[in-house]
C-alpha cells in the first residue's frame, strides 16, 4: 500500500494530511495565508459540509475528503467558473480509471446517474476553496442515499489506490482550473461532452424561484440552458437541479 507522501502534486502545490477535523473547507477558511495549491486531506471529518447547508458524510477509509485552496489569477468575477472546472476535473480523473463519469451541472459528478462525488466551492475575498468528497470504497448506501449514490467500489473499481486517485484528481484540477480565464471556451466544450443533464427534463431552484424544462446544454458562459414554457432561459447559478426524466 502506498503512503500519502507518494502523491504526486502539481508544481508548487503542497499536501497536508490530518487525522481528524470538523471540515477541511472550514479548516482552510480559518487559516491565514493559505498558499495557492494547499491541499488539506482529512482521514475523518466530524462536520463535513455539503451544498445548501447540508451535512456531508464521508466514511473514514471509504472516501476521500479534501479541500484545495486556490488563489486564481483570474478576475474575481470569473471565480464561479471554478465550480465547473472542479466537477469536470473529477469526472475526467474518473474517466482515466475507466468510469463513464459525467458532470451534473454545476459540479456533482455522476456515474450511471448516481452521485459519486460532491464538491463545495467557497470563496473569501482572495481565496477560493474547492472541497471534494469522493466515494471510494463504500459497499452500499442506505436510507436517502440508496439508489442515488455510488462509489468506485460499487462501479467495479475496488482496487484503486487512494494515492493514485488523489494524484490524478489534483493533476486534472490544476489543469482545468487554469482554463477558467481566456481558455474557458475549451473547458465549456469539454463540459458539454460530459454533461449529464443535456436532453433531460429537470426542475431547478434559482434565485427567482423554481423552473422546469428541457436542458438544451451549457452556454458559452458556462450557464445551464433550459427550454422552459416561457422560452430559453440561461442559469448561471441554481441551488438544486432535479432530473424529472
Ligand atoms: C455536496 O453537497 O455535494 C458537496 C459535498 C462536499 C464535501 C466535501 S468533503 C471535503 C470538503 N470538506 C467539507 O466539509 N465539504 C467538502
Amino acid at each position: 500500500m502506498q503512503a500519502w507522501s507518494d502523491v504526486v502534486l502539481p508544481d508548487g502545490w503542497t499536501l497536508e494530511v490530518i487525522r481528524e477535523v470538523d471540515s477541511t473547507n472550514l479548516e482552510l477558511q480559518r487559516r491565514r495565508d493559505v498558499a495557492h495549491g494547499t491541499v488539506l486531506l482529512a482521514e475523518r471529518q466530524t462536520n463535513g459540509r455539503g451544498r445548501r447547508g447540508a451535512q456531508w458524510q464521508s466514511v473514514p477509509g471509504q472516501s476521500l475528503a479534501f479541500s484545495v485552496g486556490l488563489r486564481p489569477d483570474t478576475p474575481r468575477s470569473q471565480w464561479p467558473r471554478l465550480a465547473l472546472a472542479s466537477g469536470l476535473a473529477v469526472a475526467e480523473a474518473l474517466r482515466r480509471f475507466g468510469l463513464e463519469a459525467e458532470v451534473k451541472w454545476p459540479n456533482d459528478v455522476l456515474v450511471k446517474g448516481r452521485k459519486i462525488c460532491g464538491i463545495l466551492v467557497q470563496a473569501t475575498e482572495d481565496l477560493a476553496i474547492v472541497g471534494i468528497g469522493l466515494n471510494v470504497g463504500q459497499p452500499g448506501f442506505e436510507g436517502e442515499l440508496d439508489g442515488v449514490a455510488t462509489s468506485l467500489h460499487l462501479e467495479g473499481l475496488s482496487d484503486v489506490d487512494g494515492v493514485g486517485l488523489l494524484t490524478t484528481v489534483l493533476a486534472e484540477l490544476e489543469g482545468w482550473t487554469r482554463q477558467t480565464g481566456s481558455d474557458f471556451h475549451h473547458l465549456v466544450a469539454r463540459l458539454r461532452e460530459c454533461c449529464a443533464l443535456t436532453g433531460k427534463q429537470v426542475t431547478l431552484k434559482a434565485v427567482d424561484g423554481s423552473h422546469s424544462g428541457l436542458v438544451r446544454g451549457v452556454g458559452d458562459s458556462g450557464a445551464l440552458l433550459l427550454e422552459t414554457r416561457d422560452g430559453l432561459r440561461s442559469f448561471l447559478q441554481a441551488d438544486e437541479v432535479r432530473v424529472v426524466f
